[in-house]
């Protein structure tokens, strides 16, 4: 942007020298006006460790579930076998959901035996960074029931992590109890 004085304007020479300085002056501070503010950025989305435990495969689809809502409100999931996370990872991560059946007498699914026997041996890490929430599926018509997921839960607090959410219990039927709990981990995240 340029201000200028036309030629026949009827000013002296110095007058002109002043009003130019005085023009040059404004398209000056227009120039330095501050930028339009950002708008607000959303809040950064979280990234959540997804850990399923399965014996014929519902929690492993209701983990992949649970992902593809937490994806959608911006957070970023990642779903994993249990066979596949460490102790020592648990002590790095920040978020974990823990979805794991019972089977047998109350014991672990096939795929949760590894990482529930190493997370009860007696040289477990500290899991003092860890929030974490567990769904336990299970059938009230067992003794031991959702047993795995009440170890979990136990046992992941015990190491000092805390609770994003309470535990909830499916007895057989898990659409409503999972609606619930994904709604809970979801104003959870966003609280934190
Ligand atoms: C052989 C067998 C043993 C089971 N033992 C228990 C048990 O001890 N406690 C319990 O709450 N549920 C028990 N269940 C129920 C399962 O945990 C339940 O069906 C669960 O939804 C299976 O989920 P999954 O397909 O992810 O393994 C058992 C089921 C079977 C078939």
């Amino acid at each position: 942007m340029k201000l200028t004085i036309p030629d026949n304007a009827p000013f002296s020479g110095t007058q002109r020298m002043w009003l130019k300085g005085f023009l040059d002056g404004i398209v000056s501070t227009i120039h330095q006006q501050p930028a339009a503010p950002e708008a607000i950025a959303p809040a950064a989305g979280q990234s959540v460790t997804i850990a399923w435990g399965s014996q014929t495969g519902t929690c492993e689809a209701l983990a992949k579930k649970a992902a593809k809502t937490l994806s959608s409100k911006g957070h970023i999931p990642m779903v994993l076998n249990m066979q596949d996370l460490s102790t020592d990872a648990l002590a790095s991560t920040e978020n974990l959901l823990v979805i794991t059946s019972t089977y047998g007498d109350g014991e672990p699914p096939d795929n949760a035996a590894a990482l529930h026997s190493a997370l009860h041996a007696p040289d477990a890490p500290s899991l003092s960074s860890l929030r974490f929430t567990v769904l336990a599926l299970g059938d009230s018509s067992y003794p031991d029931f959702c047993k795995c997921g009440r170890d979990f839960d136990q046992r992941l607090a015990a190491l000092g992590a805390s609770r994003a959410t309470p535990l909830i219990e499916c007895d057989v039927d898990y659409d409503e109890p999972f609606a619930k709990w994904i709604g809970a981990v979801d104003a959870a995240l966003a609280a934190a």
